[in-house]
């Protein structure tokens, strides 16, 4: 079978789905692989690079989409700005694997589904252990959270670090981090290892234990814990969201950096931090919300933006991962060779829908949508 690596298609991703250096372990398993012109320039893999270990170059996506039996990307389907092109370019019966967005329907999903393409998302990995070396959303949100206290410093006017000089003594920025997941944990050991002192904040407080293995003051307000399924925080109603920011309106009036990172899958970001919040925040604070994206967990942040409110900085960065390309593509590389690997049945080349990996990840097959988590959030037969 033939792998095919694109050239992203959204003009602002700077990630590859495949690193060079795992070309030869899929040579081994029988594949060839085939790599779009330059889909790794930008995040540091040349095409002699990849040659080099064995894989061949292709001139144009449509070469490659032609050739290719599986296309293995970072973005497709209604992630790829203009998902339409690539999903319209594939054939019948053609394997996809990539990240697609899949909790929205769009024209991307319509030509999957027309066009009888197996689709598997690649945010759709359970958070069970087995899946855990395939679980893109953590490996990218991970870096997510270190860029972010980078972005946070390098946008106060405070150092994060105390330093004793002839020249006085300089206290500690004070960092506050909202929602503690993966990117959350990764912000504050960031943070810590500048120098902040930092405190944390999260619905689920189960991960008290973590925040404060990492050194970091877990802040406890008098509301109900809110575990979902799988690990994940469980969407709570109006009620509750307004005492949460009620409680939390004391913590932020002291705080220099706050990074936020909370979020309910399928559904838009809670919102944390009002407008009035941030009116009662210090001159010259910074809040950076990975969630801006998604909504936003601060009211006033802007996708893709950085806009200065009531003295407040708010970053809104989209797609922080991409930010560190050499990296992020390494992980994602690892991520999707190994569901590769997890994708067929052993002995005849067919997709093993017996794994439960597979089942959960399948968004469409055979001109229909496949999976029962995005069937509960967007509702109706998509079929
Ligand atoms: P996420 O990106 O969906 O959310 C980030 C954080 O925001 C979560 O910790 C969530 O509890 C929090 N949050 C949501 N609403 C909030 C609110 N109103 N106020 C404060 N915080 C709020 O979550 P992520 O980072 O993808 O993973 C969450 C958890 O899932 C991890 O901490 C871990 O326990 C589990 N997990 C398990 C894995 C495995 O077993 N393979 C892999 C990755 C994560």
């Amino acid at each position: 079978m033939k792998l095919g690596i694109p050239k992203e298609l959204t003009p602002e991703e700077s990630r590859v789905a495949l690193v060079p250096s795992h070309v030869p372990g899929l040579l081994k398993k029988g594949y060839e692989v085939l790599v779009e012109k330059d889909a790794g320039t930008v995040a540091g893999y040349k095409d002699e690079t990849y040659e080099d270990k064995g894989a061949k170059i292709v001139d144009s996506f449509d070469e490659l989409v032609k050739e290719a039996d599986i296309i293995l990307a970072v973005r497709a389907g209604k992630a790829a700005s203009n998902g339409k092109d690539m999903a319209n370019t594939l054939r019948e019966g053609q394997i996809v694997i990539a990240q697609m967005e899949p909790y929205g329907k769009d024209a991307a999903f319509d030509a999957f589904l027309d066009r009888k393409v197996s689709a598997f998302s690649m945010e759709l990995i359970p958070r069970t252990t087995r899946a855990q070396s395939m679980d893109v959303l953590s490996s990218m949100a991970n870096l997510a959270g270190y860029k972010s206290a980078l972005i946070g410093a390098n946008q106060s006017p405070r150092m994060f670090p105390m330093m004793m000089t002839a020249a006085g003594t300089i206290t500690p920025a004070n960092v506050f981090v909202l929602g503690v997941g993966v990117a959350g944990l990764q912000a504050i050991a960031t943070a810590k290892r500048l120098g902040a002192v930092v405190s944390a904040y999260d619905i689920r407080s189960e991960v008290k234990e973590q925040v404060e293995s990492l050194g970091a003051k877990f802040v406890e307000f008098d509301l109900e814990s809110g575990e979902g399924e799988g690990g994940y925080a469980k969407e709570m109603d109006d009620d509750f969201y307004k005492r949460q920011r009620e409680m939390m309106l004391d913590e932020l009036s002291e705080k220099d950096v706050v990074i936020t990172t909370a979020n309910i899958p399928g559904k838009k970001a809670p919102t944390l931090i009002t407008k009035a919040m941030v009116e009662a925040m210090p001159e010259g604070s910074v809040i950076v919300d990975l969630a801006a994206e998604r909504g936003g967990n601060c009211e006033l942040s802007e996708a893709g933006k950085t806009v200065k409110k009531h003295g407040v900085t708010i970053v809104g960065p989209r797609n922080v991962a991409a930010s560190l390309p050499f990296n992020a593509s390494q992980l994602y590389s690892k991520n999707i060779t190994t569901f590769l690997n997890n994708l067929f049945n052993k002995e005849e080349a067919t997709i093993n829908f017996e794994d439960d990996i597979v089942v959960a990840t399948a968004l469409t097959h055979q001109g229909a949508l496949v999976s029962e988590k995005v069937k509960a959030i967007i509702g109706g037969d998509q079929s």
